[in-house]
């Protein structure tokens, strides 16, 4: 009998090797799938494999288009457009690959050459489990680099891959609702539930579970996958404090894994996947074909929106800053959590720039406007003690979570991206909210950090409460940081679409080598950690910063399930055993 590996090894001799043993197979390479090869994955996939082109190739020779660009430009910013469209992400830099001189920007002129970038090559634009089954075959048999992309969101790079085949999730629509979930191999009902594919994005959940008169735990934006980067990388919610992180609320995946096999993973099979994929970030353990989570009862929410603000550059912020971060351990105890927005110079007219805190935080289950006031009462006196300093505030009751949703957090129709976004955040943690200076070092290292005209920093209270009781209560690859969290603090940088490579680098340089440092600083290195779905892309020390104490069972459960290294995503569990283009192997499992 043949072996196994034997057979392997007659495959691949078969292809052709790529140019280096260690790498993807590439374009240029002998062994790069033919014509006729390529025609048979897409007989599988009936029909809905494609050549891919930059969105904005039809706004630049030779392939100009005046109508078809007049479209892109118009829908350039609409995340909407964006998730739907195989050669878009939702960052142009990710779009980009400046390291090859590669973009196809619609702000160069017409005559520039429209290149290729990161774009993957082919998209299978998939409808069920076994397209991607088919997909996933194709490339593990081709030794293809692989891109996963639902809504091409990350901020890390981590959907758009050079040179790849993408498996494009965004059609995945099914949504199932149920009163009795049983996961498969238990006998035990989990409650009521709702099952979505792959592609399904929060709006259409959050609808989903209304017309039930439920809810479900979830984040806010127009376009982001519920079940995609989303959940698998823990899934932040403005409702956290009162239910847990979305991946908290997981109950079951369906995923296709490496070798092809679709397989359930939940408490009852396949544990450890089941445990990384809440968590252990998207990409990289398998494409999650569709994952079931818990639904919950409406309940009232009182919104309460609480301004603060001083003359711009007034040394007084900082010390309001500080009273504002010292006030959110009794508030987010007496059941606040969302979000504020601190502009530490923001231009209000030509000639008057003031700074300012805007924060919305939700009360669920909570209807006597009056009570939550107090909860605030305290912080209003320390601001009135600092002097300078504005304050107003709003209460906004509403009758379900449903209409909080769709009134406060995603009103409109669609976010705005399509630009360049680059970002630095820190995950902080209730006992440096609660010690004695810990709010003040807080302030000071924001205030150390260069403030640009309307540049914001987005402070999350979407931790504290079940987020963090369900660290006695869930087991899962989520970074054990969040159990301690109070706040997730972030800022971004950009730079114009024409920087050159040099330029672009030395934004981020700054940031890893400077700002993260600053913020870092605060609670000491590796204390707190980073939220992986929005951090630094070229963030130092990921694997620390990402997941704690939980890496190196990660770890484990990529090379046990992935030896090869199929999925790999940027930053993600594995990839430091690949260049950061994840198309060449620099250590590890070399075959
Ligand atoms: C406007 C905006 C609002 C946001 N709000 C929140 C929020 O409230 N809470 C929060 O926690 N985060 C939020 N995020 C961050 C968000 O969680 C990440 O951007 C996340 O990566 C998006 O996942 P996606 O699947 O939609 O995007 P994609 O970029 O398509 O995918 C992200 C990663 O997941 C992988 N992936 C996608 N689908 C699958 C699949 N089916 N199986 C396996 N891997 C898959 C991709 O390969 C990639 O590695 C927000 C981001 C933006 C831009
Ligand atoms: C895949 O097949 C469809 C339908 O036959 C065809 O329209 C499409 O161009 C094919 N894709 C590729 C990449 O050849
Ligand atoms: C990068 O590409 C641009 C336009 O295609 C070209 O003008 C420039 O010289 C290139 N730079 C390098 C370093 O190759
Ligand atoms: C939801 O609640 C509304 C108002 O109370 C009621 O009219 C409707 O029948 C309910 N729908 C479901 C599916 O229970
Ligand atoms: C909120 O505004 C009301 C009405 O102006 C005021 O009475 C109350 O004191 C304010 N609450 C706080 C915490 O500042
Ligand atoms: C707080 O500031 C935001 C943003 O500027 C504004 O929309 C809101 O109306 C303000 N709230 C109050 C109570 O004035
Ligand atoms: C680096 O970041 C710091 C803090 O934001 C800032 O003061 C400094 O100007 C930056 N340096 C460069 C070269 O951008
Ligand atoms: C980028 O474009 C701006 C104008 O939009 C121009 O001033 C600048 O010189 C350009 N930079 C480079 C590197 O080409």
């Amino acid at each position: 009998m043949i072996s196994p590996l034997l057979l392997s090894l007659f495959a691949n001799a078969a292809i052709g090797a790529p140019q280096s043993a260690n790498c993807r197979c590439r374009p240029s390479d002998s062994c790069w799938p033919s014509v006729k090869e390529w025609s048979s994955l897409n007989k599988t996939v009936h029909g809905n494999l494609v050549a891919v082109r930059p969105v904005a190739s039809v706004c630049h020779q030779p392939g100009y288009n005046a109508d078809a660009c007049k479209v892109v430009t118009d829908s350039w910013t609409d995340s909407v457009w964006r998730s739907s469209q195989p050669g878009a992400g939702q960052w142009e830099n990710w779009e980009a690959w400046p390291e090859r001189n590669q973009s196809c920007y619609i702000e160069s002129p017409e005559n520039a050459a429209c290149q290729q970038g990161r774009i993957s090559l082919y998209s299978a634009i998939v409808q069920s489990a076994s397209d991607i089954q088919h997909a996933v075959q194709f490339a593990s048999t081709h030794n293809l680099r692989l891109a996963i992309k639902n809504t091409g969101h990350d901020f890390l790079g981590r959907s758009t891959a050079p040179e790849s085949l993408q498996i494009l999730t965004h059609n995945m629509k099914d949504i199932k609702i149920v009163d009795s979930f049983v996961p498969k191999g238990s006998s035990k009902s989990e409650g009521p539930a709702i099952t979505i594919g792959a592609g399904v994005q929060l709006p259409e959940m959050y609808e989903a579970v209304a017309q039930h008169n439920r809810t479900v735990i979830g984040g806010s934006s127009h376009t982001v996958g519920a079940a995609g980067g989303y959940v698998q990388g823990g899934g932040h919610s403005p409702f956290g404090h009162w239910k847990g992180l979305a991946s908290d609320n997981a109950l079951e995946f369906e995923v296709v894994t490496a070798d092809g096999k679709l397989v359930t993973a939940n408490s009852y099979q396949n544990t450890d996947l089941f445990w990384a994929l809440r968590g252990g970030g998207g990409g990289t353990f398998g494409v999650v074909t569709s994952v079931t989570l818990r639904t919950f009862e409406e309940v009232p929410v009182v919104v309460y929106n609480f301004n603060i603000t001083t003359a711009g550059g007034d040394p007084r912020f900082w010390d309001a800053f500080a009273e504002w971060h010292a006030a959110l351990p009794s508030i987010n105890d007496g059941g606040g959590s969302g979000y504020y927005f601190s502009l530490p110079n923001y231009p209000i007219s030509a000639s008057v720039s003031v700074s300012t805190i805007f924060s919305l935080l939700m009360f669920p289950e909570k209807t006597d406007v009056a009570q939550i006031d107090l909860l605030y009462q305290p912080l209003a006196a320390k601001l009135r003690q600092i002097g300078g300093v504005q304050v107003v505030n709003e209460s906004i009751p509403f009758p379900t979570m449903s209409s909080t949703i769709f009134t406060m957090l995603i009103g409109g129709q669609s976010d705005s991206t399509g630009g360049i976004s680059m970002l630095a955040s820190r995950l902080y943690s209730k006992d440096l909210l609660t010690s004695q200076d810990g709010p003040g070092r807080l302030a000071n290292a924001f205030k150390s950090i260069k403030w640009n005209p309307f540049a914001e920093i987005i402070g999350h209270v979407v931790a504290g409460g079940a987020v963090a009781a369900n660290a006695d209560k869930v087991d899962s690859a989520v970074n054990p940081a969040w159990r301690k969290a109070i706040s997730h603090m972030l800022f971004s940088r950009s730079w114009a679409a024409n920087a050159t490579l040099a330029e672009q680098t030395a934004v981020i340089k700054n940031m890893t080598d400077v700002e993260i440092p600053i913020l870092r600083a605060v609670e000491g290195e590796d204390q707190m950690g980073a939220y992986l779905n929005e951090a630094n892309a070229y963030e130092p020390g990921f694997q620390a910063a990402f997941w704690g104490a939980n890496y190196p069972r990660l770890y484990m459960i990529k090379q046990k399930l992935d030896p090869k290294g199929l999925f790999i995503s940027r930053k993600g569990v594995g990839s430091e055993d690949w260049d950061d283009a994840g198309l060449c192997r620099t250590s590890g499992n070399h075959d």
